[in-house]
């Protein structure tokens, strides 16, 4: 095919300047250009070209105001001129089976729900990208997961759909921060997997935080909040002498790593593993059933 690859460059390059967005010009999206966006992001690939998804673009101002509540009060989503909401959607290749009389356990198969994601997310990534080309700076939300119960009564999302993720989307207020990653050699291998030293491992992700440690708070009940939610995610994962060990080290150094942080404070290791608990429950109530893999009579 005829390609310029002096414009594939120039789109490369701007790809790599690449950055979520999280403070939005209220300048709107023009309509066209909207209109092209969304059907780039439906040339996506996806498994069997079956397209398991839907986008349920959300620009009124009320029901932006309420995602943002929904989705952990995440303010900058009201302020978005558009949100877009991506289901995973089991439900209308369903509705066609069922008038075609043919057998249909995709909404309770794994491998289903697995490349199902994947469709969501390439086409929800083509998107992103379209955007960033056309100046339209986005954010993904993740946080839709924990809220499916209420976004499904927001958006009257029918059974077999989940919002899985959300684009909240708009032109940026100001010029974005390009954020650090893993070197391009901790992330890239040639034919196989290699073995990797501790000393690898370590150096690679201080190249990405610039440091790996973090400091105690000073003032006693922040350090004592610290180390005690600290201590329950350390527990998911490691005896009661080894936790109480590993948190008399960080008392006396006054540091925790960067990986206290993410797993123990962020990504609360235990909260992690309650709330995924949650979102399996809200997605069987949308009869999404990955995990039971086995035929309903
Ligand atoms: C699946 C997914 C869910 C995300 N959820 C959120 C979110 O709920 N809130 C948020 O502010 N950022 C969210 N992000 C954005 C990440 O925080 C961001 O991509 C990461 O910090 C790297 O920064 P960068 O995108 O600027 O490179 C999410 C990203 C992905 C891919």
């Amino acid at each position: 095919m005829d390609w310029n690859e002096d414009l594939g460059k120039l789109a490369l390059e701007r790809m790599q300047k690449r950055a979520s967005c999280r403070s939005f010009s209220p300048q709107d999206i023009p309509e066209d250009i909207l209109r092209t966006i969304l059907e780039t992001g439906t040339h996506a690939a996806s498994g069997g070209n079956l397209q398991p998804y839907s986008i349920l673009v959300v620009k009124d101002k009320e029901k932006r105001a309420k995602l943002a509540e929904l989705n952990m009060d995440q303010e900058f989503m009201a302020q978005a001129p558009v949100n877009l909401v991506f289901l995973l959607d089991w439900y209308k290749n369903g509705r066609l089976a069922k008038i075609q009389k043919a057998p249909y356990t995709a909404y309770e198969s794994y491998m289903h729900f697995i490349i199902g994601v994947e469709d969501v997310m390439c086409a929800a990534q083509t998107i992103e990208t379209a955007a960033w080309l056309m100046g339209i700076g986005s954010v993904y939300i993740g946080t839709s997961n924990y809220a499916g119960r209420q976004l499904t009564q927001l958006l009257e999302l029918p059974e077999h759909t989940y919002p899985v993720v959300i684009l909240s989307l708009g032109y940026p207020k100001r010029e974005l921060k390009v954020r650090e990653k893993l070197p391009y050699e901790m992330t890239v291998f040639d034919e196989s997997y290699p073995t990797l030293s501790d000393e690898e491992i370590e150096s690679a992700f201080l190249k990405k935080h610039g440091t790996l440690d973090r400091e105690l708070s000073k003032v006693p009940a922040v350090r004592e909040e610290t180390l005690s939610t600290l201590r329950q995610a350390l527990l998911t994962t490691y005896s009661p002498e080894e936790t109480e060990a590993t948190l008399n080290e960080i008392r006396e150094k006054n540091k925790y790593g960067e990986y206290h942080y993410r797993f123990g404070l962020h990504y609360h290791a235990a909260e992690m593993l309650e709330i995924g608990s949650d979102v399996l429950e809200q997605m069987k109530e949308q009869k999404l059933l990955p995990f039971q893999n086995k035929g309903q009579k």
